[in-house]
């Protein structure tokens, strides 16, 4: 039978946005109250496919290299962090808002926007000097450069239509909350912006207590917050959102070397999971971070075009510089081997975690036509990674009597404590399929009445539907192999 398979283009957003809170992947945050903008809760199914994409990173972040360790910080911390590492004066987005439609945009991305319909008409060179001239004027802080900016390029509100525009202003992106029962300004904390910070103000501890020698790494998994003001496309701009980042302590000098390392590690791992190469890319900063002197995104395609799901800057000893200034205590390191003291600089690797849920979710989404005319069939279902899976196989007795059951039973005892299996007997044995290819679940073990007799079972592929009868003797060391992380982490 011919296969056709939608490709990724065709397949509208709006689709597996549905089809993620359908199956319980993601759920719109408190939504019995009408939700809360840019703030999602993970489904059962979803934290199971979050989880299992970050335990890999974790995996080849820290199991994979000897040289770097993790470590869980916390959310809060001394407000004097976020004033060495630069975000209460530094992190925040020029906003402009429209007088007509009263909504707020955010002026580089207005420019931006604009810039790729020039490229999308073929004006290559017109969109890369927009792009350059936005960002030497954000370099500079001339707001008002931006302004004009905007009204020359005669950039109109999507929602009104008309170009009158207020003044560009810096808005930021931290939120503030406070400690304690007194309202006064000194006990006014942050929510992290980044996870970085906790691994910065950790570092001496760790390289302490763990006897580290440079070039070493720390990584860790967190929530972080940012007052996004432009909310939108689902998971991938979110107000509470997690970050999987690692920062690497290096002698300086040696930065750019290993900061081509980190670019080409960290794009590996991206295949590694499942991300096509085709859909994925390296798009170099215009406009550099305050901490950064290079930096680099990895961009993924999305239904909506190619945006960032990871960021790689090299951060000099900005942050580890200021938090010496501003704790007063020395945050060097002494290199035994040229007999020196320094502040180490750092090749930092930034990931979302949800933005890489959803580049995985978008990836994994088929929809697949089978047969000519009457006979035509619509299948949808998730293409994980085994080792991704929510689920890695579902026991199917074919019916609910003959002692078919007690056996499917036997088997999903034996797999439950080496991975998550689920066991079902409602329904027929195609819509339990069904069911199953719509969550991604890799493997379907059919047991039916020839199963009392010869000890086998049927194995069908989620992907072809092709169907393997194998022992059920031999029924965990198969699919133990198909879904282990080592499958990905042998890729790197
Ligand atoms: N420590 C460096 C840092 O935070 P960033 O480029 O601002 O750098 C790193 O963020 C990554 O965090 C991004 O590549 C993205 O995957 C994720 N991220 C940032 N803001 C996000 C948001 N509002 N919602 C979801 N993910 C976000």
């Amino acid at each position: 039978m011919e296969k056709k398979v939608a490709p990724i283009e065709n397949t509208t957003f709006k689709n597996i946005v549905s089809h993620a809170k359908e199956y319980g992947f993601v759920f719109p945050s408190s939504e019995i109250y009408d939700g809360l903008a840019a703030v999602y809760d993970y489904g059962q199914n979803g934290v199971e496919l979050k989880n299992n994409l970050k335990n890999v990173w974790w995996k080849a972040m820290t199991q994979l290299h000897e040289n770097v360790v993790g470590i869980d910080a916390a959310i809060f911390m001394h407000p004097t962090t976020w004033k060495a590492s630069g975000h209460v004066d530094g992190f925040s987005d020029p906003m402009i808002d429209n007088k007509d439609s009263k909504k707020r945009y955010r002026a580089d991305v207005l420019i931006e926007e604009h810039a790729a319909k020039y490229e999308a008409e073929g004006n290559l060179e017109k969109a890369t000097t927009l792009v350059q001239q936005m960002a030497r004027m954000l370099e500079k802080e001339d707001l008002k450069g931006v302004q004009e900016l905007i009204i020359s390029e005669k950039i109109t509100c999507p929602v009104s239509g008309t170009a009158n525009w207020t003044d560009v202003r810096q808005f930021n992106l931290m939120f503030s909350t406070q400690v304690g029962s007194v309202a006064e300004e000194s006990n006014t904390i942050y929510l992290r912006p980044e996870t970085a910070q906790g691994i910065f103000v950790n570092f001496l501890n760790v390289q302490k207590s763990g006897r580290m020698k440079i070039p070493f790494g720390i990584a860790q998994i967190g929530k972080a917050f940012r007052n996004e003001i432009v909310a939108r496309q689902f998971t991938f701009r979110m107000r509470e959102f997690e970050q999987m980042e690692m920062q690497f302590f290096i002698r300086p000098g040696e930065e750019k070397q290993w900061y081509e390392t980190w670019k080409n590690t960290r794009m590996k791992w991206h295949k590694a999971i499942g991300l096509p190469e085709r859909h994925l890319k390296f798009h170099d900063h215009e406009k550099l971070a305050h901490y950064a002197n290079a930096a680099v995104d990895i961009e993924y395609q999305f239904p909506f075009g190619f945006k960032e799901i990871e960021g790689i800057h090299s951060r000099t000893d900005f942050d580890l510089g200021s938090h010496e200034k501003y704790s007063k205590k020395k945050q060097q390191y002494f290199d035994t081997e040229i007999n020196k003291n320094y502040v180490p600089y750092v090749v930092e690797t930034s990931v979302g975690a949800d933005r890489v849920f959803l580049a995985i979710l978008c990836n994994a989404y088929t929809e697949e036509i089978t047969g000519e005319g009457e006979e035509q069939k619509q299948r949808t279902y998730l293409k994980f990674h085994p080792a991704l899976a929510p689920v890695k196989a579902a026991i199917l007795p074919i019916t609910k009597k003959d002692g078919l059951p007690e056996l499917a039973r036997t088997i999903f005892e034996d797999l439950r404590y080496d991975m998550n299996v689920v066991y079902e007997e409602r329904d027929s044995i195609g819509k339990r399929y069904t069911r199953q290819d719509l969550i991604g679940t890799p493997f379907c073990i059919a047991v039916d009445h020839d199963s009392l007799i010869d000890n086998c079972v049927t194995i069908r592929h989620r992907d072809t539907t092709i169907q393997e009868r194998v022992k059920i003797s031999d029924l965990k060391e198969i699919l133990t192999q198909a879904v282990s992380v080592k499958r990905i982490l042998e890729l790197l």
